[in-house]
């Protein structure tokens, strides 16, 4: 297994090969990898998350050989493969459908890749009865692999994938999109077993952010061909850096209402909210217009003789199980508060909710300034 770099990777379908990293302009107008750099480590199980069309699929190539970058580099252990082609690189791919040979057995297709690699007929025996057995297809070796399931063909080319010990990656392109919904959370803890059991680096690409963050130790955000944070599950979520990430990360994602900061008090369009004299010290008042964002489950209903409490209306009750989510509405300002489903409320009702000020994320153009 190996870790994978990309160096400055540009990308237009249009342009084959560029000299000079292209400026800045040229990028946002043209390009849809825009000056990508971004590691992952020998071993790791990795996401890239963003919404479609971002260039998901777009970089998995890249990383795989299918398609020669614009400009920039792909390292693999160090090494610049940025040249080599497929099957030089050694890295699997893993598609939205699964790519599996119908008509011969499920044995065969694990077979494949080791007989195409010249490996002696008993040790090509034991290892596909090895990754059958992690993959739970032993059953199956038999099968004729255009009678087995979509998720069963899709841990077949997962299988076809680890076969080979000198694999150095495994990338998945949205390998749940076919797949049953029932059979979705088996094969999604499936892949997160195999990649710790054999310490696979994999690059697990989706727009599905449960997805992401129930697979990843590290995950990468990505918006319109740029990476805007890399970080663990937890961080993206108590720390994001930008509001798209807020939003993105998280059910249902962080509110975010337009502000500014006047009189010791955030002002929004409906109604102010106080400001503690020590974060009106760290603000500075320097914001003028800002994002304000607090996360669904941090709104707290508090009692309207908390200090500040804002009064709004219960438009909506979603029941979740041992929560819900209430949609609140005061004017034109409309915000979503996760409670304990023990909390009583009814749709119509006026409840009185606060912002805690350890909770609040402040944005301005684009970026976390608090
Ligand atoms: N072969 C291609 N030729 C031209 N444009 C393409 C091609 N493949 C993808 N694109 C464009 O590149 C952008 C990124 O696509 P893609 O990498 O498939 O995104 P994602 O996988 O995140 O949905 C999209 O705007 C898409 O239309
Ligand atoms: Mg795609």
């Amino acid at each position: 297994m190996s870790k994978i770099e990309l160096v400055n990777i540009c990308h237009a379908y249009d342009v084959t090969s560029c000299s000079n990293l292209p400026d800045k302009q040229v990028l946002e107008d043209d390009y849809v990898i825009k000056d990508m750099n971004l590691s992952w480590e020998d071993g790791s199980a990795n996401a890239l998350l963003g919404p479609s069309g971002c260039g998901k699929t777009t970089i998995l190539n890249i990383i795989s050989g299918l398609l020669t970058p614009s400009y920039g580099k792909i390292l693999l252990d160090g090494r610049d493969v940025t040249r080599q082609g497929p099957e030089e690189r050694r890295i699997a791919q893993i598609f939205q459908f699964p790519v599996v040979y119908d008509t011969i057995s499920v044995y065969a297709n694990l077979a494949f890749p080791l007989k195409n690699a010249g490996m002696k007929k008993r040790f090509i025996r034991d290892r596909v009865e090895e990754i059958a057995d992690i993959l739970d297809l032993s059953h199956l070796l038999s099968t004729s692999s255009g009678k087995i399931t979509q998720a069963e063909k899709q841990k077949v080319s997962l299988g076809r994938g680890i076969v080979r010990e000198d694999t150095a990656a495994i990338l998945l392109d949205e390998p749940l999109t076919v797949i049953d919904p029932k059979e979705k959370y088996i094969l999604r803890r499936k892949l997160k077993e195999v990649q710790k059991k054999l310490a696979i680096t994999m690059i697990y690409v989706t727009h599905d952010q449960h997805e992401a963050l129930t697979f990843a130790d590290s995950v990468s955000v990505n918006r319109a061909g740029e990476i805007i944070q890399t970080g663990s599950p937890a961080e993206l979520h108590a720390e994001p850096a930008d509001p798209f990430i807020g939003y993105f990360i998280g059910s249902p994602g962080m509110n975010l209402l337009d502000c500014s900061l006047k009189d010791q008090r955030f002002v929004f369009r409906d109604f102010t909210y106080p400001i503690s004299a020590e974060m009106a010290k760290k603000l500075n008042g320097t914001i003028d217009r800002c994002s304000f964002g607090i996360r669904p489950e941090f709104i707290n209903p508090a009692g309207a003789d908390q200090a500040g409490a804002v009064t709004m209306e219960v438009d909506i009750i979603e029941r979740l199980g041992a929560y819900k989510i209430l949609t609140l509405s005061r004017g034109d300002t409309r915000l979503q508060s996760r409670v304990p489903d023990s909390f009583s409320v009814e749709e119509g009702d006026s409840v009185a909710v606060s912002f805690p000020e350890e909770h609040v994320k402040l944005f301005a153009n684009e970026r976390r300034v608090y």
